[in-house]
């Protein structure tokens, strides 16, 4: 390559680079797998290598990526938050083993360990309690996400035993087990929401949610690796981890302790099916040197310790056969293709099916029934089919053609502009819509009925009892005693729970009637801007969307629901039954207009009302809640220890400052 072919494509290297990782750190929605990236940082560090006359400070290779996020405050690392340098085969393990040999002559021992994917996080503890929990960020500077953190359960706020130093930092990597990403997507599907791509981005999404109930809901989980401080117990790194554990920290059970290189591969090769086999997501080993002497003589580069490596496994793909493909029907009427494969093994297990997500999917994919495709086991559990062989098709093979009607009622299907989902447009009719909205009624976010449950519903709709949600509160004891494994008990505790729900909350019951894109917090935002349910339904476009966070896609579907007579017909009956239909009295006499228009930033910590508990008063009081400071923001509301660049920028942007005691009266 001539000198200007190599400094053309640094910089075509480059450039990608930092669209991936913006993409990757700052979108949640990576584009390209994480082989494919490292692959192209590996060509651009050697290029660089090679011809540093094109050395560049703000090139790729000089940082380990950021996921800052405006809202939270931003703290510096005590210790910089250094990655790893990857590796892809045996040989570049043996060659770091060697590395190693050269500088040290000394006998030596590594730990093996799982290289857990979620999202980094790094904890401060001072006299056995934590102080502050942060995230990577760009290693130098991270996201202050106490508040978040604090609601994983599996992390210690106060450590148990004795024998911690005063002060130290552990990191470690936070995760949402598969079991929960899977509870979490299928609920976001039902409201119309988008899907996270997989558990790793869930888990970042969620750590950096504004609202830390909703990390309190979502259960977390958090494995810890690296203990850093003054005063470490032991020079032997697993031996300190063993000792983290009896302070209250989870640490992997699956941790070991080898004398070589080649049982350091033994446990690689050992773990390779057999990580698929965890409640949570890995993608590789982590090896590193045991003894903390020797780590701190073989030091670190600008970007990762010398003393340890990740060993990546490439994400497994097996070939078979697509049989055909079956469409299934969710609560909003959304329908999902699935393939329905040739078994066949696939990192340890025997996969039959594989999700499709939607018709461009298949499109993008150009399926023919008969394919031989490839399917690749990533960070989902469900496998996903990432090509078709086109050389091995069948000449006369039939393209995989979207149903036009719904599998369930034959209804036609439809498809909105800008939506990647068909839907039945039959909500009334069709069998999985009516009864995944009953099923949405009961949930526990909504009208909370105990006793009930999707199979319940089921045989009270097979049984004809109930045709919809109105219907529940007709039911009577011996309808529901005398269905199989019911009985007197269970018929009496449905019927109670279902007569106290006529005191849940209006806002919930407005979430419990499943309008789509009335979540959780649009519903509330409807509640408590329009009071009760006859003014929701005589609201028009432009009221509607006159109310900050409700777009032009959310006023539709209030409208298109509250159009149709059946709609109009079960509400008018769940009124008649005594449900709440609008706002109780504590919340009418704590609203008010005395914020309309305005716009608020919240920041920094508040002696008298928590940070949730101030944005409600925001929004109770018509104001609106804003993340980011700009030349509209109405007024910055201030607590302590706020980030000193987010105060400088409100003072040049002359916007207020107020403090919570001003706030208060502002409202009062
Ligand atoms: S040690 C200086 N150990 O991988 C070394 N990291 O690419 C600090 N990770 O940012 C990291 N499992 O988020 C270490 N057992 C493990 C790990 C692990 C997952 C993640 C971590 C880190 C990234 C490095």
């Amino acid at each position: 390559m001539t000198k200007e072919n190599i400094q053309k494509r640094i910089e075509e290297l480059r450039t990608q680079l930092n669209e991936h990782n913006y993409n990757y750190y700052v979108r949640s929605q990576p584009i390209i797998s994480d082989y494919e990236f490292d692959m192209l940082l590996k060509e651009l560090e050697k290029l660089e290598a090679e011809n540093p006359e094109f050395y560049d400070s703000n090139s790729p290779t000089q940082r380990v990526g950021s996921d800052l996020n405006k809202e939270f405050e931003q703290v510096k690392h005590q210790y910089s938050m250094l990655s790893l340098s990857n590796s892809y085969s045996e040989e570049e393990l043996r060659d770091f083993d060697q590395k190693i040999r050269k500088l040290t002559d000394q006998k030596f021992e590594y730990v093996c360990e799982l290289k857990y994917d979620g999202t980094s996080i790094s904890l401060r503890y001072k006299n056995g309690m934590l102080d502050k929990a942060i995230t990577r960020g760009d290693g130098t500077f991270g996201d202050d996400v106490t508040s978040n953190v604090k609601t994983i359960r599996s992390i210690p706020l106060k450590l148990k035993g004795s024998g911690y130093p005063e002060e130290f930092e552990i990191r470690g990597e936070i995760l949402l087990p598969f079991a929960e990403f899977d509870r979490i997507n299928q609920e976001r599907e039902e409201l119309g929401e988008a899907l996270f791509a997989n558990p790793r981005n869930a888990a970042s999404g969620t750590l950096k949610s504004q609202k830390s109930s909703v990390v309190a809901e979502r259960k977390l989980d958090a494995y810890f690796y690296y203990l850093l401080g003054e005063n470490l117990p032991n020079d032997g790194h697993f031996e300190n981890l063993q000792e983290t554990a009896q302070w209250g920290f989870k640490i992997s059970p699956d941790t070991e302790k080898c004398t070589n290189i080649d049982e350091v591969i033994a446990f690689i090769r050992k773990w390779h099916d057999k990580r698929f086999d965890l409640p949570v997501a890995t993608d590789g080993i982590v090896i590193k040197v045991n003894s903390l002497k020797l780590q701190q003589y073989l030091g670190f580069t600008a970007k990762s310790p010398r003393w340890a490596i990740a060993y990546k496994y490439k994400a497994e793909q097996a070939a078979t056969i697509l049989l055909s493909v079956s469409y299934q029907v969710g609560r909003t009427g959304a329908v999902t293709p699935v393939a329905n494969l040739e078994p066949v093994l696939l990192a340890g297990t025997t996969v039959k099916r594989a999700s499709l997500h939607n018709a461009d999917i298949i499109k993008s994919l150009d399926l023919h029934l008969g394919d031989t495709v490839f399917v690749e086991k990533g960070g989902e559990i469900i496998p996903k089919i990432v090509g078709a062989d086109q050389a091995s098709r069948h000449p006369m093979a039939l393209p995989v053609d979207f149903i036009k009607s719904c599998p369930e009622c034959g209804t036609a299907l439809i498809r909105k502009e800008g939506e990647a989902a068909h839907y039945c447009p039959n909500e009334d009719g069709c069998p999985p819509q009516i009864k995944g909205k009953m099923e949405h009624f009961i949930s526990r976010k909504a009208m909370n009925i105990d006793g009930l449950g999707a199979e319940t519903i089921d045989l009270l709709y097979t049984e004809n009892l109930i045709r919809n949600i109105a219907d529940l509160y007709e039911l009577k004891k011996e309808q529901i005693s005398r269905l199989e494994r019911l009985g007197d008990k269970s018929a009496d505790r449905i019927l109670k729970s279902l007569e106290e729900s006529k005191q849940v909350p209006f806002e919930k019951v407005l979430f419990a009637l499943g309008i789509r894109y009335v979540g959780e917090t649009v519903a509330k935002i409807l509640a408590n801007r329009l009071i009760n349910i006859e003014n929701i339904e005589k609201a028009s476009l432009e009221e509607l969307t006159a109310i900050d966070e409700i777009g032009g896609r959310i006023a539709e579907s209030v409208q298109l629901y509250f159009s149709n007579p059946e709609n109009q017909k079960l509400v008018e009956r769940l009124k008649e039954k005594g449900l709440q239909m609008q706002l109780n009295e504590e919340s009418l006499a704590n609203r008010s207009d005395k914020l309309n228009g305005l716009s608020i930033i919240i920041s920094g910590t508040f002696e008298k009302n928590s940070r949730d508990d101030l944005k409600k008063m925001i929004e109770q009081n018509g104001g609106k809640n804003v993340s980011s400071i700009s030349k509209n923001t109405s007024y910055m509301l201030a607590g302590n220890n706020i980030g000193p660049s987010k105060l400088e920028k409100a003072e040049k942007l002359n916007i207020p400052i107020i403090s919570e005691d001003d706030f208060l009266k502002m409202i009062d």
